[in-house]
């Protein structure tokens, strides 16, 4: 039987290359996109190149309502899922503005949390869910009181979640660093906290970083490429670690 992938933000960037390589690998892909055509539109040039098979699904991670409809289609549909890879993310231009901060937090870690929580029903026993982070989320970036707080290895999602709110509240500029870099702090955290609390169902959870990647976001001048970034990616979904912070498949300090 086929194995299932939905991979968030699948529609261009590192997501689109993860799916590809998960299409050419004989999966079935979903890719999450929160505009309709254009993630038809990276389905339908993803069959063509592969062969595989490969739909588009409808996915605004910042919004409560179409993971609601999301789920509802996939449950309709009689699907289960494999690997959830929480790739949607911005930075930089993506979240400029008076709601830069609350937009970044919204897609970066609650976004990831929303789709978990939501798609957590449809994903099967022993599924992987991939977190890709980032290396602007180390906490050595933070300062002493904020890293120590989400190091804490006794920290429970409601209490991350309300520091997060805290942050947001705050205008997000007293943690040491910016929005961009607590969001991936506070995703690596994520990863941890929903690695215990999924074990029970050999559910395994990962942060996975890219490096610095020519996509949209990182870049023309970065110096790796779509490829590499996806490859260090894909390294979690099919971990059998769990609750760990991953590069190029080795374990890195969050
Ligand atoms: N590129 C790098 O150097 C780098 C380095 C470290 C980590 N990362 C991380 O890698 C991941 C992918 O980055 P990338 O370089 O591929 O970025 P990208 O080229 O800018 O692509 C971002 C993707 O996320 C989607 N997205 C944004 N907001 C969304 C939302 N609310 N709901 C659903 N999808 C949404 C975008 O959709 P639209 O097309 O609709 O905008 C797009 O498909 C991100 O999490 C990023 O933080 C990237």
């Amino acid at each position: 039987m086929a194995r299932t992938a939905l991979i968030t933000g699948g529609n261009r960037g590192i997501g689109q290359q993860v799916a590809r390589v998960l299409a050419m690998d004989g999966w079935d892909v979903l890719i999450g996109s929160r505009d309709k055509a254009k993630g038809q539109s990276a389905a339908t040039r993803l069959r063509k190149d592969t062969g595989g098979r490969v739909r588009a699904i409808e996915l605004d991670v910042t919004s409560d309502a179409s993971v609601e409809t999301a789920a509802r289609v996939l449950r309709d549909g009689a699907i289960r899922i494999d690997a959830l890879v929480n790739n949607a993310g911005i930075y930089g231009a993506g979240a400029r503005g008076p709601d830069a901060v609350s937009c970044t937090m919204e897609t970066n870690f609650f976004g990831p949390l929303r789709v978990t929580l939501g798609l957590l029903s449809l994903l099967r026993d022993g599924a992987t869910i991939t977190n890709v982070t980032s290396g602007l989320g180390e906490l050595s970036n933070l300062d002493d009181a904020h890293a120590r707080l989400l190091a804490d290895p006794d920290l429970g999602r409601d209490a991350l979640v309300d520091a997060i709110r805290g942050f947001v509240a705050g205008g997000g500029t007293d943690w040491g660093t910016d929005a961009y870099g607590v969001s991936k702090a506070a995703l690596n955290a994520l990863t941890r906290v929903l690695a215990k609390e999924l074990a029970g169902r050999d559910i395994r959870v990962n942060s996975t970083c890219p490096g610095w990647v020519r996509t949209d976001m990182g870049g023309r001048g970065a110096p790796r490429s779509v490829e590499e970034g996806a490859a260090s990616v894909l390294f979690g979904v099919t971990a059998t670690q769990t609750g760990g912070v991953f590069r190029d498949g080795a374990k890195i300090r969050p």
